[in-house]
């Protein structure tokens, strides 16, 4: 019989950047930074990702955009190759996104797209440790606690492990 089956995911929503401890108010600050260096000529939407590793340390990341449009590239996977390329031992245990567009920084947070998501989960995976991640818009912050309630039911390491015949 087929059964249906439930996943929840859970968030947080703040409208008040008040109410948010000051080391997410660092990391936004950083992403938001960081999204006016972007190179978005084709999209004008400069995308800022900062990432926080486990001493303490943010890194950031902007997407870098290209005449030959698949060979741009996210802010989050470039915060995060940044990341590993030069503090492989340091392990990321936050990421912010924030996003600029042609009125300034949005007022609705930007959410990663699915190629970031799937590089976020191989990043928990590999450290065995959750990433919190926060969106950053005007109007609100979300924040997760795990690449899971993002995308769930992931495409892991584990699903390589096909006996072949
Ligand atoms: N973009 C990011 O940098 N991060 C995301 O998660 C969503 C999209 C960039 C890609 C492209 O340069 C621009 O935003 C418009 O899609």
């Amino acid at each position: 019989m087929i059964k249906t089956k439930k996943i929840n995911i859970s968030y947080q929503e703040s409208e008040n950047p008040e109410e948010l401890e000051p080391s997410m108010k660092e990391m936004i600050e950083a992403a938001r930074n960081s999204a006016s260096n972007a190179y978005a000529p084709y999209s004008r939407f400069r995308v800022g990702a900062a990432v926080r590793l486990e001493s303490g340390r943010i890194v950031c990341g902007t997407n870098v955009e290209n005449a030959a449009f698949p060979s741009g590239i996210c802010a989050e996977r470039n915060a995060l190759s940044y990341a590993i390329s030069n503090f492989s031992g340091d392990m990321p245990v936050a990421i912010a996104i924030a996003a600029i567009n042609e009125q300034g920084i949005t007022e609705e947070p930007p959410s990663p797209c699915g190629n970031c998501r799937q590089v976020i989960a191989e990043e928990e995976s590999r450290n065995g440790k959750k990433i919190k991640i926060i969106l950053s818009g005007k109007n609100r912050t979300l924040i997760t606690e795990s690449i899971a309630d993002l995308l769930p039911l992931q495409f892991r390491k584990d699903n390589l492990k096909i006996i072949l015949p």
